[in-house]
């Protein structure tokens, strides 16, 4: 046996600002699986992970809820929580990028590699939103493409004729934050020397460098990606590294660069460094238990020579992992990567979903419907392997593994033998069955197997021989028919071996599965009272009189009205006093969905359709529809209205400029039951933009927004919700 290693491992830094989404709970999971199966065979590992906490996005989205970026930063964080032990994430520390930690770190690398020459200063001329005061980033410029007139394109390219192009070439640019148009400005940028020789050099041989046990750094696909961007092929048209620019000018959310009175490190710079610092913190802390049981530092650990330092993160984030992150590193004198992991995206039945806003599945109301964790965790397991290959989540085929696999097979072993061994035999198991020891053997034999292909990160390979190892148990319990030997006497001595060998089977399965299910694991180490805790318990023999306990049931089926309710389907109408209401037809269904707007006088022509009605009422022109001005409106604030039982009172963003300044809606909306108004905030939303206001008690409406619900709002109210990348103000039609 090698010796057992030191491991420091870390997930992507979330932004924060939102909730998490699938995308981040499943490159939580994969990393999970990893680690809890490096402790299982006897390595020590910190598991740590932080958010996020700068850059413009999250500064204007901090203003937009009219909160100080601490305090919206901090509510972020403060939910974290509940995902990590929904889903049995154990990260051994979650810190934040906005810490003193990670200031001071940030810095004294930027020091260091000023010191060595890395860093130049360049004046650049970019846009500068005049009305707000700041230089605008890419994206919060839009205008007329320069080649096809587009309007409303954004600054890179054109959505309608692909062109590709700077923002400084769009025709009548403007700023989406307050409309104005963009002035060029020059302001001098700091920027890391990428293209020095020194550090193309060490970023060729750090690239195709391996590891503490021999194993590429890379994946091929990514070292491919890797070369391009360092232009060693030649021919391959790179243009080599580009330097790359660090700093950004007041007022920025960011860490201060030293010597400046005006600049921040570009989020990019410090957020990587954040790893460190919620390594650093964990060690400060005192709660970091190292291999020996020595008191260790942070500097001490990372001088270790054994330290293995492992990223997981997503293909998007590449560049940022395998050229700055490594170079900063090590010419600040730091010590470099040795894995950066990197997973394709996940998909939610093909599609693709947004970064920021995520699908269709939420992770909270997927715990919040009580949905097991461990289903999600298995399925995503089953998915996953090394390549950087997008996975899709697909409901029908997630309740059919689910239930095949882990109820259908290996939990089905268990739940056939146990009562034998309980009821008959005192709970006390017996010999083994000699029939059964090739079956035994084998399934001892596929540990290292199946270990080889943890570490590898193949679990959706790991999975397929667990399962034909419990196929293979299966077959065996199938052929003897305990309960055929249960009721005639002379099979006495028989039922206790094969329910014994069945059970040792069942061991050696929970022991493979055990990263994937560690709470189930943790059941069965209860059930058959020995130690699932190391990857080599596969080895202790469960000998005759080993006494068991009583099996509890470990896992339920995924039933499909469970997804159905977390896809947001209703499948039927949900039980209650009101559930003798029939379904209603689709048309009953869109006549419900419209809130209207305090005292709207009637419905608007396209919810005035009848399931009844015959051909000539039952349809529409599609002129009467298009007198409906339907709107993308994003919420920027939303509050509670003192005296009103149902209203909460809205305040919209429908893409209007009046004067230079973006001029906003109020909208009272009849969904106080339904949501929490900060909740609210930075939704985006249809609305109806030419309803005629009208004067309730609480103050002007004017408009109303979209929801759906049943009849009497039975089963909820949800508010309607565009695709990514829908604009406020944008048409719906
Ligand atoms: N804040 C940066 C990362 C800084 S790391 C020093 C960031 N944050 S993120 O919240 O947008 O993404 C966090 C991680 O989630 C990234 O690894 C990203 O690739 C991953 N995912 C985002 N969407 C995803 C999917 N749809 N599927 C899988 N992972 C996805 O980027
Ligand atoms: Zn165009």
């Amino acid at each position: 046996m090698s010796r057992t290693r030191t491991l420091f491992v870390t997930t992507a830094l979330p932004y924060a600002n939102g909730p998490f989404h699938i995308g981040h709970i499943m490159e939580y999971i994969q990393a999970d699986i990893w680690v809890r199966f490096q402790r299982m065979r006897g390595n020590t590992v910190h598991f740590v992970c932080a958010d996020d906490a700068h850059g413009a996005a999250i500064m204007i989205a901090a203003e937009a809820a009219k909160k100080s970026p601490q305090d919206f930063v901090a509510e972020i964080a403060a939910g974290r929580a509940p995902y990590f032990r929904g889903f049995h994430i154990a990260f051994d520390n979650w810190h934040s990028t906005d810490s003193p930690e990670n200031v001071a770190l940030s810095q004294d690398i930027y020091m260091k590699l000023k010191a060595a020459g890395f860093i130049a200063t360049k004046t650049i001329e970019q846009f500068y939103d005049p009305v707000k005061g700041m230089f605008l980033p890419d994206r919060y410029i839009k205008g007329a493409c320069p080649k096809c007139g587009a309007k409303d394109q954004y600054g890179d390219s054109c959505e309608a004729c692909g062109a590709v192009y700077a923002p400084t070439d769009l025709k009548n640019p403007y700023s989406t934050l307050t409309g104005a148009t963009p002035v060029l400005r020059t302001s001098e940028h700091f920027f890391f020397r990428l293209s020095d020789a020194r550090c193309i050099k060490f970023l060729q041989e750090w690239t195709r460098g391996r590891n503490g046990q021999g194993q590429p750094r890379l994946q091929p696909e990514v070292l491919n990606k890797a070369r391009e961007w360092l232009a060693e092929d030649e021919g391959a048209g790179g243009k080599g590294l580009a330097d790359w620019d660090i700093s950004r000018d007041a007022p920025y959310l960011g860490i201060p660069i030293p010597g400046t009175t005006d600049k921040y490190f570009y989020v990019w710079l410090d957020a990587p460094v954040g790893y460190l610092a919620s390594l650093k913190n964990y060690f400060d802390s005192g709660k970091a238990k190292t291999a020996s049981g020595a008191p260790q530092t942070f500097a001490e650990f990372l001088a270790d020579p054994n330290t293995e330092q492992i990223h997981f993160i997503g293909k998007d984030i590449i560049y940022f992992h395998t050229l700055f992150w490594p170079a900063m590193l090590h010419f600040a004198g730091y010590k470099v990567p040795d894995n950066i992991n990197v997973h394709g995206f996940i998909n939610v039945s093909g599609e693709k979903m947004s970064k920021s806003r995520g699908t269709g599945i939420s992770p909270l109301k997927y715990l919040e419907l009580g949905m097991n964790p461990e289903w999600l965790r298995y399925y995503i397991a089953a998915k996953l392997n090394a390549n950087v290959e997008d996975i899709d989540l697909n409901p029908d085929d997630f309740i059919a593994r689910v239930n095949s696999d882990l109820i259908g097979k290996y939990v089905n072993i268990a739940s056939r033998c146990a009562s034998f061994i309980t009821k008959r035999y005192d709970g006390k198991l017996g010999d083994h069955d000699p029939a059964a020891a090739k079956l035994e053997h084998d399934s001892a034999f596929a540990h290292d197997e199946i270990g080889r292909l943890y570490e590898e990160r193949e679990f959706g390979k790991a999975i397929r021989r667990i399962m034909e190892l419990a196929d293979a148990a299966n077959q065996y319990v199938d052929a003897c028919k305990p309960w055929e030997l249960a009721k005639d006497p002379a099979g006495e001595t028989r039922l206790h071996c094969v329910c014994t060998s069945a059970l040792t089977l069942f061991r050696d399965l929970t022991i493979y599965l055990a990263p994937i299910l560690p709470h189930v694991a943790e059941r069965v180490e209860n059930f058959l009272n020995v130690s699932l805790a190391h990857w080599n318990d596969v080895s202790i023999n469960l000998a005759a009189g080993h006494q068991i306990a009583n099996y509890q049931h470990l896992m339920t089926r995924i039933e499909t009205r469970q997804v159905d309710a977390l896809l947001g389907i209703e499948s039927e109408p949900s039980a209650g006093p009101k559930a003798a209401v029939a379904t209603p037809s689709p048309a009953s269904a869109a006549k419900a969905a419209a809130i209207p707007a305090p005292n709207a006088s009637s419905p608007s022509p396209a919810a005035q359709v009848k399931s009844d009605a015959s051909v000539t009422d039952r349809y529409i022109s599609i002129d009467d529809f298009a007198r409906i001005d339907l709107r993308v409106a994003k919420i920027v604030n939303a509050e509670q209205v003192d005296g009103a039982a149902k209203l909460v009172k809205l305040t919209l963003d429908v893409g209007e400029i009046e004067n230079g300044q973006p001029r906003l809606r109020t909208v009272f909306a009849g969904i106080k039951a339904h949501y929490k108004p900060e909740d609210l905030i930075g939704r985006m939303t249809p609305m109806v933009a030419n309803l005629a206001p009208r004067k309730t008690k609480f103050g002007l409406s004017e408009g109303m927004v979209l929801a759906a619900s049943f009849p009497d709002d039975q089963g909820g109210v949800f508010l309607l919700q565009p695709d990514s990348g829908a604009q406020p103000g944008m048409k719906v039609k």
